[in-house]
């Protein structure tokens, strides 16, 4: 793989950040993924605009101009031959050359990392097919989840325990509500209904979440913006998450409960095809 580092393209070995970097000590950073199909970057705009919430969030400079970060996305795809698959963009605080709680003067160059994940059947994943079987668990990250931080390891962990108990990911629970997945946004369908919590500081800003709402309304769906419990989710006739690595992921199992027929429903199927049609 060639992958960038501080404007330069090298192959993986051969790329390396600082142990002092901040992303590193103190998971001083932001990211985005975003999702590759047919070569092309799908919905680049919504990732470069929440990028530049997350770095304002934090006064974290903006590491390069937009144009630059289209330019060298599409570098990366084109040197890696990615047909399907996902970018990964870090821009962290940046190297200090030391340790300390307190943030390095603000002229510090921000430190970017960019990497290709090639998966060539992303668009038409397995999983997608049977559908995501999810326990919940209560929400322990902090209070700022629409910053998209490299803070992962409350996730990284949501996702571990789903693993161990044999299923395929974690539903986050606040206050008896569903905030959202360990990595995707949480929906359910009740007739012609499609309810997921509105947007807030407890739950990141989807880009795939935008624009799944946005076909919904098109195709006549009501989209009911409020919190739900995990009961409701498991008599509601269908469930979903969203995010740029799986667009829309039927949810067929909670807590051990079927969810509708316990088979990916037709809502959530025709809302993946409508968006891997519209954004392709
Ligand atoms: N995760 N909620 C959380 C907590 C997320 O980490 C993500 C994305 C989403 C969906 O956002 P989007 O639709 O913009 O991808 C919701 C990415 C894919 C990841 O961490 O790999």
């Amino acid at each position: 793989r060639t992958v960038y580092v501080n404007g330069q393209y090298l192959p993986e070995h051969e790329a390396t950040v600082s142990i002092f970097d901040r992303g590193f000590l103190m998971a001083d950073g932001v990211y985005e993924v975003t999702s590759v199909l047919d070569g092309k970057l799908i919905d680049f705009d919504g990732h470069i605009k929440r990028l530049h919430r997350s770095l304002s969030e934090l006064d974290v400079a903006a590491p390069c101009s937009d144009e630059d970060l289209v330019a060298m996305h599409r570098e990366l795809v084109a040197l890696n031959n990615i047909d399907q698959g996902m970018i990964y963009l870090q821009v962290t605080r940046g190297n200090p050359g030391d340790r300390s709680f307190v943030f390095p003067p603000a002229d510090l160059p921000p430190t970017i990392v960019a990497f290709t994940q090639d998966i060539p059947n992303l668009a038409d994943a397995p999983a997608a097919k049977t559908g995501f079987r999810v326990i919940s668990i209560p929400d322990l990250r902090w209070d700022r989840r629409d910053i998209k931080t490299v803070q992962l390891l409350y996730p990284s962990m949501g996702k571990m325990a789903a693993k161990k108990a044999g299923v395929d990911d974690s539903w986050f629970v606040e206050d008896g509500a569903v905030t959202e997945g360990t990595s995707n946004n949480a929906y359910i369908v009740k007739g012609n209904r499609i309810i997921t919590r509105q947007l807030s500081t407890d739950i990141l800003h989807g880009i795939t979440r935008v624009a799944v709402l946005r076909f919904a309304a098109e195709a006549q769906f009501e989209v009911e913006e409020r919190p739900f419990t995990i009961e409701e989710a498991q008599n509601a006739d269908e469930a979903f998450s969203t995010a740029a690595s799986i667009f829309v992921m039927p949810v067929v199992e909670i807590d051990g409960k079927p969810v509708g027929t316990g088979k990916p429903g037709p809502v959530a199927q025709r809302l993946r095809e409508l968006y891997l049609d519209e954004m392709r």
